[in-house]
């Protein structure tokens, strides 16, 4: 099963980031390793041209294209997602998501804001026609300290959301995988005898 952590910040030094990077670390342990695009570092001239055909941006899209699993991180900006995560999204297909699992997560200045996900980036990966949204992760930057070295501080509600988050996708995978099996095993099974 594949998952990617999908970054929209622009910001270098992204407490979205920094959570993002945490759920994937957490899915490692559950036995999904990731793999992470931050679009920050795709080329811009070429994402602003939509530009598919670059070989950076090409790359993310096929890494999309052949995921079981997104997480999809973003800063609320202007009380919405990123324009940044947009300009990325727009490169995708309109169907892009079909058969994927996505789990929303962002990080905000304030609690003002705390259904952004759901008001506004919801909608786009439904008409994406994402196959499971799970229910998103929100927290303030706050909530999402610098610990020591490159670990991080989650205030309590936001850690037990997180690990809630990382078991449903894990459960997810693990059903999603097993789907697969026995769609292999039906395929072949004519031919067994
Ligand atoms: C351009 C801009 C717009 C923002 N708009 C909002 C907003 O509407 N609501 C909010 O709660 N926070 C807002 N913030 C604060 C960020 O969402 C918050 O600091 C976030 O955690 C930053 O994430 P980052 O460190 O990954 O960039 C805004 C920040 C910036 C830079």
């Amino acid at each position: 099963m594949s998952v990617i952590l999908l970054g929209g910040s622009p910001s270098p030094q992204s407490s979205c980031n920094r959570l993002l990077q945490h759920i994937g670390d957490k899915l490692t342990l559950h036995g999904h390793p990731s793999t992470r695009i931050d679009v920050r570092e795709l080329p811009a001239q070429a994402l602003l041209r939509a530009d598919t055909c670059e070989p950076g941006v090409a790359r993310a899209v096929t890494l999309v294209r052949e995921a079981d699993a997104i997480v999809i991180a973003t800063p609320v900006y202007k009380a919405s997602y990123t324009g940044v995560l947009k300009l990325f999204l727009d490169l995708l297909p309109q169907d892009g998501l079909a058969g994927k699992l996505v789990l929303p997560v962002a990080t905000g200045g304030s609690q003002s804001h705390v259904l952004a996900l759901d008001y506004a980036l919801r909608p786009v990966l439904s008409s994406m026609a994402a196959r499971f949204i799970l229910p998103s992760i929100y927290a303030t930057s706050e909530q999402v300290a610098a610990g020591i070295g490159c670990g991080l501080r989650l205030a309590p509600p936001v850690a037990a959301r997180v690990a809630q988050g990382v078991e449903q996708l894990a459960a997810e995978l693990q059903l999603l995988g097993e789907r697969a099996e026995q769609e292999e095993d039906l395929f072949e099974a004519p031919f067994a005898a």
